[in-house]
């Protein structure tokens, strides 16, 4: 089964493509609610009306290389699978909004997956674009920022091997500090 981290690394790909200066990740779980939740969103060229309709059908898709766009369908499915659900905002010019939620103890539930190495190889590959990640459990709270990174880095670029691996081990803290406890697969 799919990992939720490659399903939120393909919505990045498409912010990427849509020119986005500012990709956000938001990751919501809680024992309350019983749901996990993503949110990507960005400030890219995002879709009018028409295309935004079309874009949960799997034979809709702006490459001209291959038919089929299956990121947003493939995340979609997973998410009603597992007791969740998908929606997707966009405004022409502006930016588009994925949220996209899993019953945390449900069965299909995909496991969470690298978010860690996901977050720190795209802030390496796109030093341009400042890619945030908020992950939120009750009360408590982790943000990142790689512009913010970047700025404290100073001249030593997001893409260098130790900066990746340092960001990678900073970001996997911050996931066990909290999500530990809270899902399965994560040690509390
Ligand atoms: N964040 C976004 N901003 C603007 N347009 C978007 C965004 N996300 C998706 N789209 C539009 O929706 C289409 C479908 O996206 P989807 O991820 O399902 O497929 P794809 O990216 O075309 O192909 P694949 O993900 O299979 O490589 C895209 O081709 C693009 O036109
Ligand atoms: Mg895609």
């Amino acid at each position: 089964m799919r990992e939720i981290a490659l399903h939120i690394l393909d919505i990045m790909q498409n912010s990427v493509a849509a020119g986005a200066g500012r990709i956000g990740v938001s990751v919501t779980a809680g024992n309350d609610t019983g749901m996990i939740t993503a949110v990507i969103d960005d400030d890219g060229c995002g879709m009018d009306e028409r295309t935004l309709q079309e874009v949960t059908d799997p034979f809709t898709t702006s490459r001209t290389t291959r038919k089929v766009g299956l990121g947003i369908p493939l995340l979609r499915s997973s998410c009603m699978r597992s007791g969740g659900n998908f929606s997707i905002t966009s405004q022409k010019g502006h930016g588009t909004k994925v949220t996209a939620s899993f019953g945390k103890d449900h069965i299909d539930r995909p496991v969470l997956g690298d978010l860690a190495g996901v977050v720190a190889d795209m802030s390496a590959s796109f030093p341009k674009i400042d890619i945030r990640l908020e992950l939120i459990s009750g009360e408590e709270c982790f943000t990142y920022s790689s512009a913010e990174a970047a700025r404290i880095l100073g001249e030593v670029p997001l893409s260098e091997p130790a900066v990746i691996e340092w960001l990678k081990e900073y970001i996997s803290e911050g996931i066990k500090h909290i999500f530990g406890g809270v899902l399965d697969e994560i040690a509390g």
